[in-house]
């Protein structure tokens, strides 16, 4: 049973083939209108703890758009390790369902979910890491810059679950990653140790200058400072992260051909400027599609189904 909880559990060749079809999937909706129906006949069921707009809607859009079916369960309404155990859930809906996708607080709750379920189980963000964010985002590069090997990734704000998974897509996908934080905001030690134990060799360099860090920038990549689950801390955010906005004084100091990522949603006028957001370098949006693209090809993979 594969499931899809970190990227770090895949080979390289996985990754890379899911990547590849998800190039082709795209293509065939962007050329014929339609995707063939190759999730006929199943059904995905998604658990949000959070809220989401991408993930929510690129993983029931990926279910739809291959013939297949999704129920959204969201909030408190399952109840996850409070109205019942998350290997209760996962046993229930591995008997009703073909692939169980969910956004958890704790990523403890996806690890028991992966235990009992005997059904595919997707990691569609939690406290830990967002691997469907940031296997996305390497289709994305990919597409602009057709290679991903020897890029420069670098990534400003805050050492959360976003940088560790893109952390990790680099090491795999042979980019060098650059991750520039606060102090007291960066990946806590035993990430880093764990990070290189899972991809040895990866070029992961730490900074605390956004000057310096985007010099050899290919893209530089922001979120918010503040996640979910950590809003009774915006306010000391906003004081701790001046100075890492990504605005264009510091675009000056990025190369030309540097491009701009950003996971969504932004707080335009803190962890990124307006101006910058809606420059000819931003990839956001086209970033932001290619979530669909990226969850259609790892549900088809994660299935057998290619
Ligand atoms: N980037 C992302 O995961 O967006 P949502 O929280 O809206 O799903
Ligand atoms: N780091 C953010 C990502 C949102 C997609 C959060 O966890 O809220």
């Amino acid at each position: 049973m594969k499931h899809f909880i970190s990227i770090a559990e895949h080979s390289r060749e996985f990754l890379l083939q899911t990547l590849e079809t998800a190039q082709r999937l795209k293509k065939q909706l962007k050329e014929t209108g339609h995707n063939d129906p190759i999730f006929k006949d199943k059904t995905a069921v998604l658990i949000f703890e959070k809220p989401s707009l991408r993930t929510r809607v690129s993983f029931t859009q990926a279910m739809l758009q291959c013939g297949g079916n999704a129920i959204v369960l969201t909030g408190d309404e399952v109840g996850l390790g409070k109205r019942e155990p998350a290997k209760d859930v996962a046993r229930v809906l591995s008997g009703m369902c073909d692939l169980i996708v969910a956004r958890v607080f704790e990523h403890q709750k996806l690890l028991e979910m992966r235990q009992y379920a005997s059904v595919p189980v997707i990691n569609a963000l939690s406290d830990y890491s967002h691997p469907c964010q940031a296997m996305a985002d390497m289709l994305t590069l990919q597409e602009h810059f057709h290679r991903l090997e020897g890029l420069t990734l670098t990534y400003i704000g805050d050492g959360n679950n976003v940088a560790r998974s893109l952390a990790v897509a680099c090491g795999k996908m042979g980019l060098r990653f650059v991750c520039c934080t606060p102090a007291g905001y960066e990946l806590p030690a035993d990430d880093m140790d764990r990070i290189m134990a899972q991809v040895p060799g990866m070029d992961f360099e730490i900074s605390g200058n956004p000057q310096d860090a985007v010099r050899q920038a290919d893209a530089i990549y922001t979120d918010t400072w503040t996640s979910m689950g950590q809003e009774s801390e915006k306010q000391k955010r906003i004081r701790d992260f001046q100075g890492f906005q990504i605005n264009a004084e510091l675009m000056k100091h990025a190369p030309e051909r540097c491009v701009i990522l950003h996971c969504l949603p932004a707080y335009r006028g803190l962890e990124i400027t307006d101006d910058v957001i809606e420059s000819p370098r931003s990839l956001v949006f086209p970033q932001a599609e290619n979530r669909l693209h990226f969850q259609k090809a790892l549900i088809a993979e994660l299935m057998g189904i290619t």
